[in-house]
């Protein structure tokens, strides 16, 4: 049904209804003839995360819409970043607005915690919507009760989760973005075999300066240089054949092909071409990372409102929620990228050739 338009000028309560708005605060504990003060704070308080995760959602919408595209124009993809940047503000402000909540002492909470039974956080339908979006997996999920995360909804928010689920995600779609990236191969140089042969030249430097050291025991030397082979065995993992999911360890995890991509890109980020997918995938983690902070603050103010007791939404309550703050990642491989990085000075130089196309040229007229 379209809104009704009201005659006269615009005014500032109709345009923002604050009507709405402003008397959509049901105290349950005024309900039950016992109000207690502090309701008021968390009812707005969980409103004011829920306007939130609508912005975030439209941000997110907008830049899948993006990443839909078969390629994506320079210009689509500073939107992008922009709007992704919105998200990470926000996602500030929602781990900021735990401070608030806390404000209300574990005993007032108990005032009128027994009323929102079985009612939780674990209903948000916009919060699932999000965490699908991003590229979260149903299979990667922890279960509560043995019972799929939608079991909690009534029937119109399991569909709203479910059709998500089968959208493609942020991280299908910049996974396919990262494996489409042309700089892979170019002509005769081949990033892989180029880097591959620096890492191996960078760690025999390594081995060499320790065994030549003077300064070391033999004790000293035998330690440093047990470092330098679990580097080395890091190095071996990501050197070898395309690795089964299981074999890739727990959540997400980009294809063999968006991982070397993902690399090159932060490698060679000074090359001017690469600015901008260096700072998506700058966000993207900072993305990852807010949610996981947001995540781990939520668990400790769950253990400091309501210590060891079990969830209003049955879960095992904040063990389940540092669990998941543990389990729930989706982005997990670009944060894990720093370790294969290798020093400027170390990087195979570029042939002239991919480099003039990774500049921008002016040409005077
Ligand atoms: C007194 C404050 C709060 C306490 C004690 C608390 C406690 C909990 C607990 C124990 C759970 C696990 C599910 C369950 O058994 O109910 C949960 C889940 C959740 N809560 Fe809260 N919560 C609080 C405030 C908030 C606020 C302000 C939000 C903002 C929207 C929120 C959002 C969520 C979400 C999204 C989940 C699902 C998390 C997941 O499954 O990973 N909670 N909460």
């Amino acid at each position: 049904m379209k809104d009704e338009k009201p005659d006269g000028p615009l005014y500032y309560a109709d345009y923002l209804q604050l009507d709405r708005l402003l008397s959509s605060q049901r105290m349950e504990s005024a309900l039950h003839g016992r109000p207690a003060h502090d309701e008021m704070l968390f009812i707005i308080v969980h409103q004011a995360y829920e306007l939130w995760f609508k912005q975030i959602l439209w941000e997110l919408d907008a830049v899948l819409a993006a990443f839909r595209a078969p390629s994506i124009p320079e210009d689509a993809l500073g939107q992008a970043i922009l709007r992704l940047d919105r998200i990470v503000e926000i996602q500030r402000l929602l781990i900021q607005q735990v401070d608030v909540l806390e404000t209300m002492t574990p005993l007032d909470f108990l005032d009128f915690r027994d009323y929102l039974f079985p009612a939780s956080g674990f209903q948000s339908v916009q919060f699932r919507l999000l965490e699908n979006k991003l590229g979260m997996r149903r299979g990667d999920r922890l279960q509560l009760q043995d019972a799929a995360y939608t079991s909690r909804f009534r029937e119109t928010d399991v569909a709203r989760a479910e059709a998500s689920e089968r959208e493609p995600s942020l991280f299908d779609l910049v996974e396919g973005w990262l494996a489409r990236t042309p700089f892979l191969h170019f002509g005769d140089f081949d990033f892989w075999r180029e880097y591959r042969h620096a890492v191996e030249t960078m760690l025999a430097a390594d081995r060499g300066a320790i065994r030549t050291n003077p300064t070391l025991t033999e004790d000293e030397k035998k330690k440093q240089l047990a470092g330098v082979e679990a580097t080395a065995a890091r190095f071996a993992d990501l050197f070898a054949p395309e690795t089964s999911e299981a074999e890739a360890g727990p959540g997400r995890h980009f294809s063999r092909r968006a991982l070397q991509a993902a690399l090159l890109i932060n490698l060679y980020r000074d090359e001017p071409i690469l600015h901008a997918p260096f700072r998506l995938l700058a966000i993207l983690a900072d993305v990852e990372r807010n949610f996981t902070t947001w995540r781990q603050r939520h668990a400790q103010m769950a253990m400091r409102m309501i210590g060891t007791r079990i969830g209003t939404g049955g879960s095992s309550g904040a063990e389940y929620l540092e669990r998941a703050a543990e389990r729930h990642r989706v982005f997990t491989d670009l944060s894990a990228l720093a370790s294969f990085y290798i020093p400027r000075s170390a990087l195979p130089k570029l042939p002239p050739d991919v480099r003039s196309r990774m500049g921008f040229r002016f040409e005077a007229p």
